[in-house]
């Protein structure tokens, strides 16, 4: 005899909002979004990045009033990029590593500002501030000299944590790099600097977005550092490397093409695993829904919270603090996100 009914009603705990809310599986807290800033030379008011609607360069001054939303709302913490002026940009990156240099002196605004309310962060690499847009130095062959780099990184970890950043973020994909930092932190007096790795980042078209927004000089792309698309062992190879070498927090980057990756790490790793949502994500879901095609509130949210599902315990997100509004129920209607 066949059952006239279905045994089993997954529906009967869809029924009501209420009910749904009661067995999500997955929440999103503003504690878990990070917000990645652009901090501009040179300007005195803040300049929106054509590539990226909504997000801008800041000024020094308008980049504080965006420091102290973000506190409001109540997000984890600010990743500070700089953008130095174009005559500044050198072979081997001079700006990254002098306390006056664009990204140093707005992390000490940022600590000022709002360095209890936030977890200030800093990008470790020198791409913004060389020439030729890699991010480490150069051999004559123009190769991308792995351990010269690491003796720039060295340097630029220090400057970083003099200048008050609480987490340095190396982003450059050179071997290496995690234990070069710890010890130059170590030795210099930074012990408790802990250091976030951008350790399974992947060679992405989806930075095109970022890199207008730091004014890349960059020809070329970044093959011989940064990972292979199709290299899901090797993402777990690179991420175990990282936390040997002493990485506190372990990345995985971009996100949304790479959430086999980021599952993997998170059912391995024993340090917080975080994810970031890069800009070409962020800009061409902005761009469907200028077309009507989607609806931004609703993707935003979805995909942001599918990253979380994944296993991120957090996520870089240029959506940060209009999400963070939103799950505050605090949104101005004239922003995006509602
Ligand atoms: C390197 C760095 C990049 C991003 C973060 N750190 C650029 C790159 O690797 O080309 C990309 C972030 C984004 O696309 O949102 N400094």
């Amino acid at each position: 005899m066949s059952p006239q009914f279905p045994a089993v009603r997954p529906r009967r705990l869809r029924s009501t909002p209420a009910f749904r809310r009661l067995v999500a599986e997955t929440r999103l807290h503003p504690a878990d979004l990070v917000l990645p800033m652009f901090i501009r030379e040179g300007i005195t008011e803040s300049v929106p990045i054509d590539s990226m609607p909504g997000v801008s360069h800041h000024s020094l001054d308008g980049f504080k009033q965006a420091l102290n939303e973000a506190a409001e709302a109540g997000i984890g913490g600010v990743m500070l990029f700089g953008v130095p002026l174009d005559e500044k940009k050198d072979a081997v990156g001079s700006g990254a590593t002098d306390p006056e240099g664009i990204l140093n002196v707005a992390t000490r605004i940022a600590q000022a500002e709002v360095g209890d309310a936030l977890v200030v962060q800093t990008d470790l690499c020198l791409d913004e501030f060389t020439d030729h847009g890699h991010c480490g130095v150069l051999d004559v062959s123009g190769y991308v000299d792995n351990d010269a780099t690491l003796e720039r990184y060295r340097d630029m970890g220090v400057v970083q944590a003099e200048s008050g950043s609480q987490l340095v973020a190396p982003s450059g994909m050179m071997d290496g790099q995690i234990a070069a930092i710890r010890d130059a932190l170590d030795t210099n007096g930074f012990g408790n600097t802990p250091i976030l790795a951008y350790a399974a980042k992947f060679a992405s078209a989806f930075y095109g977005p970022f890199r207008e927004a730091v004014q890349s000089s960059l020809t070329g792309d970044r093959r011989t550092y940064q990972m292979d698309n199709g290299n899901r062992r090797e993402g777990g190879r690179e991420v175990g490397l990282d936390i040997e070498e002493g990485a506190d927090i372990v990345m995985v980057k971009p996100a949304m093409s790479y959430l086999d990756v980021l599952a993997d790490t998170a059912a391995t790793s024993p340090v917080p695993v975080w994810a970031y949502q890069i800009s070409g994500e962020y800009s061409m879901m902005q761009a469907a829904a200028a077309n009507g095609w989607i609806d931004l509130d609703a993707a935003a949210y979805e995909s942001v919270l599918g990253i979380k599902r994944a296993g991120a315990d957090a996520i870089l997100t240029y959506f940060a603090v209009d999400l963070a509004q939103r799950l505050n129920g605090t949104s101005d209607p004239k922003r995006a996100i509602r």
